[in-house]
């Protein structure tokens, strides 16, 4: 028998973002700062997806570590934590349920076309894991366990958010319930704001990364004051002043990924942007974009110490998430279970 986990049109977020590394100013802009918002209009669960970190070789310590530190920025960012859900991913044992449910739908051409795969995996293709191949798999488990219907991200996941569309698509084909209806909805991806792909300040063409060697190339949420602005200063740029018009920046990635930057902390569109600094230069700009960076992650990165200094508290945060979370997915993945002809 079929449960009552029907959507109803009733809207729901899922977003996650990986333990691994420095959390920087791409992940806040690109996501976080999205989630803090649009938790307010339509209800949010929000992941730590662990099961995700672990597709590429992970320190057992540094894990945990930084699944405390995402934790923490995530609720210093302004997710509230009494309206929205936020667990790390392997706390609820239904996620990897599903993705090998969905292992069984999706196609192995559809997985080759994965651009972030053969970024990850590069030249080393045959050693890369099986999990790094499967990771779009799990990405869409995590989504269509809870009937997401929105999925804010940044860019980069945009390519992920399709496949879990045909992925949901082929499983309501392939299993009808008695009413012949879809058993799942096709979930959006939301890429909002300026900065949906924030860039390297050191190479405009290269997205802002955990993983760049080069820790100038990103401003991390934990960086102070002095960091932030060093970084800022020493950005590359053009020795052109700022021109009045989009267009005129499309050859021109640094300064076009700057003044994105400024325009996703002032949450105001580019064009406002241009109008405020047209005809100036990088040496009058550089110093309003430090300023705005520090206010805006300032209080962000000292909250997030005052969350780390009590990592039970985080424990108690993150255990009640899970069992909400919980609550929803369970009902969800016995129904799949009952279509594919499971006893349960
Ligand atoms: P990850 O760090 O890969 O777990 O990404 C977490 C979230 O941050 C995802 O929604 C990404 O799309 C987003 N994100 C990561 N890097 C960037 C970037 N450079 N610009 C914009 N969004 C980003
Ligand atoms: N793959 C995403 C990233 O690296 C993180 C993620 C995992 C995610 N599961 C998700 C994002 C589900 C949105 C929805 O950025």
């Amino acid at each position: 028998m079929i449960n009552e986990t029907k959507q109803n049109n009733q809207k729901r977020i899922f977003s996650g973002i990986q333990p691994t590394g420095n959390l920087h100013l791409g992940n806040y802009l690109g996501a976080i700062k999205n989630w803090v918002n649009l938790q307010k209009e339509i209800p949010s669960i929000f992941s730590i997806v662990d099961l995700h970190a672990i597709t590429v070789p992970q320190d057992p310590v540094k894990l945990k570590a930084s699944t405390y530190e995402v934790t923490a920025a995530i609720i210093a960012a302004g997710i509230d934590i009494n309206r929205s859900i936020l667990f790390n991913q392997s706390s609820v044992k239904e996620h990897a349920e599903l993705a090998w449910i969905f292992n069984c739908v999706c196609r192995i051409g559809w997985l080759n076309r994965m651009t972030q795969f053969k970024e990850k995996a590069g030249k080393n293709r045959e050693k890369a894991t099986v999990g790094l191949y499967g990771y779009p798999v799990l990405m869409a488990a995590d989504i269509l366990l809870y009937k997401a219907t929105h999925v804010p991200v940044g860019d980069d996941q945009k390519q992920h958010i399709e496949l879990a569309r045909d992925i949901a698509s082929a499983f309501n084909s392939m299993f009808k319930n008695q009413s012949e209806e879809d058993f799942f909805c096709l979930p959006e991806p939301q890429i909002l704001g300026p900065a949906t792909r924030v860039m390297s300040l050191r190479d405009g063409k290269k997205k802002m990364s955990k993983s760049d060697i080069s820790d100038a190339s990103r401003i991390n949420l934990t960086d102070t004051k002095e960091q932030i602005s060093n970084k800022i200063k020493k950005a590359k740029t053009d020795p052109l002043p700022l021109p009045e018009t989009v267009n005129e920046l499309q050859s021109r990635p640094e300064a076009l990924n700057l003044l994105n930057i400024y325009s996703a902390l002032s949450s105001q569109p580019i064009t406002k942007t241009l109008e405020q600094f047209t005809g100036k230069g990088f040496s009058y700009f550089k110093p309003m974009l430090v300023e705005l960076a520090v206010e805006t992650l300032s209080p962000i990165s000292s909250e997030m110490r005052v969350l780390l200094k009590d990592t039970k508290e985080i424990d108690k945060i993150l255990k009640i998430g899970e069992e909400k979370a919980r609550n929803i997915a369970q009902p969800i993945l016995k129904d799949v279970k009952s279509l594919l002809g499971f006893i349960n």
